[in-house]
């Protein structure tokens, strides 16, 4: 059973399609009081036994007692245990335990959840406007809340079948020829691969819808030999647009109105990859049609995906924050006498980014009302992904198109997936990716996947192996670095061979993810679900935060330390254990509820099938178009 509660004038976010009636009644579950701002805040106690589940991507645990969280997306790439927000705004939360209830706060604006942070027994739930829409969600278990959450907002985008290739990326690959070398590299070591990844150095002077004729001759020509051999190449979208005259997207957004503006009218101005750029008003329906055709070019030139990036928006500077730094220094003590002045100096100047003031600088024309973008905020990316995905609708309307991106709001799960930013190559990275899976899926978004290997800082050969044993299992499986970083393709590395045999292992497991894959989507379900989901009322299972299921016969228990020869397992059932060296079962054994050690060496992947159910691999292959459903093997007990 769903309430909507609606305060003040919500701006409308599109994130729920199903019509529901307003609410008069006293709100349940959550006491409610009103902040001198005239903003409500929204409260309940929990139980020692409640767990908090949700809000998708987010940092910190499967369970979200114990932090403060703010949906506000941002451009952060230290995704450390204390940040608060990253480039998502997903306000749905489920608690479960001494009661059943779930909520989504539906408001573009940022919201502050304390999770018993403040008051180690007590939820408040802080939005910083006083217009928006707070939906509860009462049912049975979390799975069925979850469910009924999910009708309400829509079905989730579903991805092509290649999507769930091996793909790998770097930034950047900067003419066809290393494209050619990276293909060669996987293809001649035998290791799957469906996708490689354009960057921004792909386009000329980094400005959106051009190829660089230089370093990427006869495009079209290329990405067809490219197809001819298996793969598929994703160029990246940046949300801003190059400041140049001539350049026919900036050309026309400027006449015709499309960029966000300043107060005065004017057409706003930030800098980003390409320097000097506006950003289209994504916000507009006019402009998001426009927009969203420009992509025409690149899919007549033979391009099926895309990823849509810096739509936070991500901001390195604005003229007016150089200009109040400038400002700063004018005044400044040069002989400085004094340290919290010397700090004060580094956050002015080097605290240009992403800067709330400019934020609030900026305005968006939504069906002709003028809107402050700290409204809306964290309906940009939404809204780039939705004006792609809809015009791939009118370009493209039999082709399956993949399509995902770094932000995104709770609806644009039905236009794309998102990919979880730039991780680093930490170990306590892949831990995150495993508590992040299951919180995304609850909010709809299925097919994502984090950088595997870690975006920043150098991987090493063990770190990328057993992030893969974890990778196989997530939807968009997808080697990725940054720019300065050691070389991260999986053929640079010793072991060629137990690269080969997780990545054919994958592609053993394609035919079982992507029917799981697709039943989720179609069910309003997720495909990954924490144990306490299916075992209600195991302590032990649902405190347990780095096991997952996996669709609905397989269990995942990934090792993410270094050195370790293998973990301890929870089981709340008997299972059949196998672990795999490369994609061949090398050992099988049914083990029984309770806790194990189990071993895996770096080229071993365990794995656990329910009891009841079973999980039948077929061959590998070198692309998803050569996958064939023969030479089955079915595991089951
Ligand atoms: C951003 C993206 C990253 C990309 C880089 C350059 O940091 O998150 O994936 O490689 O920009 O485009």
């Amino acid at each position: 059973m769903v309430r909507k509660y609606v305060f003040g004038e919500p701006i409308e976010t599109e994130a729920v399609i199903q019509n529901v009636e307003n609410c008069t009644g006293p709100l349940t579950h959550l006491s409610q009081t009103t902040g001198k701002d005239g903003c409500p805040s929204f409260s309940c106690k929990l139980a020692d036994e409640d767990i908090v589940y949700g809000l998708g991507e987010a940092p910190r645990g499967i369970n979200k007692r114990g932090h403060i969280y703010e949906s506000f997306n941002s451009d952060d790439p230290y995704h450390t245990e204390e940040k608060r927000s990253l480039y998502g705004s997903h306000n749905f939360l489920v608690i479960s335990g001494s009661r059943h209830f779930g909520l989504f706060v539906d408001c573009g604006a940022q919201v502050t959840f304390d999770i018993c942070y403040t008051d180690i027994d007590t939820l408040t739930i802080r939005p910083s406007v006083p217009d928006l829409k707070l939906y509860i969600i009462d049912g049975d278990s979390d799975i069925d809340i979850v469910r009924q959450f999910r009708r309400l907002i829509g079905k989730s985008y579903t991805a092509p079948f290649w999507a769930f290739g091996f793909q790998q990326s770097r930034w950047s690959y900067y003419t066809a020829d290393d494209v050619r070398k990276v293909v060669k590299g996987y293809r001649e070591n035998n290791i799957p691969l469906d996708a490689v990844y354009l960057d921004i150095d792909y386009m000329e002077a980094y400005k959106d819808f051009t190829v660089s004729s230089e370093r990427f001759p006869d495009f079209e020509k290329f990405v067809s030999e490219m197809r001819s051999d298996g793969i598929h190449l994703v160029p990246i979208i940046d949300a801003g647009v190059k400041i140049e005259d001539g350049y026919d997207v900036y050309e026309e957004g400027k006449e015709k109105g499309f960029f966000c503006k300043r107060k005065d009218g004017t057409d706003f101005v930030a800098g980003v990859w390409p320097g000097r750029i506006h950003f289209p008003d994504f916000l507009s329906s006019d402009a998001r049609r426009w927009f969203g055709d420009k992509y025409k070019t690149l899919i007549d030139a033979g391009i099926d995906g895309f990823w849509n990036d810096m739509n936070e928006p991500a901001m390195f500077y604005t003229e007016e924050g150089i200009q109040d730094a400038v400002d700063y220094l004018k005044d400044f003590d040069f002989s400085c006498n004094d340290s919290n002045k010397f700090f004060e100096l580094g956050g002015r100047v080097g605290g240009l980014a992403n800067r709330r003031k400019d934020y609030a600088a900026m305005y968006h024309n939504i069906d002709g009302k003028t809107v402050c973008h700290e409204k809306v905020h964290n309906l940009f990316g939404f809204n780039m992904t939705r004006a792609a995905a809809e015009a791939f609708e009118r370009i493209a309307p039999d082709k399956k198109i993949l399509l995902f991106s770094r932000s995104s709001y709770i609806g644009m799960h039905r236009y794309g997936g998102i990919w979880t930013g730039d991780n680093q190559s930490w170990w306590s990275h892949i831990l995150l990716n495993i508590k992040m899976m299951p919180s995304l899926n609850m909010c709809g978004f299925l097919y994502t996947g984090a950088d595997l290997g870690g975006f920043g800082t150098n991987c090493t050969e063990d770190l990328l192996l057993r992030w893969l044993a974890f990778g196989i299992f997530t939807p968009l499986m997808r080697n990725h670095s940054a720019l300065g970083t050691r070389d991260q393709e999986c053929y640079r590395f010793k072991h060629t061979d137990w690269f080969r045999g997780i990545i054919e292992l994958r592609y053993r497991l394609i035919p079982y993810l992507y029917d799981e894959y697709i039943k989720a989507c179609e069910n309003d379900d997720m495909l990954f679900k924490p144990l306490g989901f299916e075992f209600p009322d195991d302590e032990m299972a649902r405190r347990t935060e780095d096991q997952l299921f996996v669709g609905s016969s397989i269990m995942t228990a990934p090792i993410y330390e270094q050195n370790a020869a293998g973990r301890y397992v929870y089981l709340p059932e008997e299972m059949l254990f196998v672990r795999f060296k490369g994609s061949s079962a090398c050992h099988r054994e049914v083990l029984k509820k309770g806790i194990h050690y189990i071993t895996a060496s770096l080229d071993e992947v365990p794995l656990f099938i329910r009891k009841g159910r079973s999980l039948t691999l077929y061959s590998p292959a070198s692309s998803t178009e050569k996958l064939t459903r023969t030479e089955p093997e079915t595991f089951s007990f």
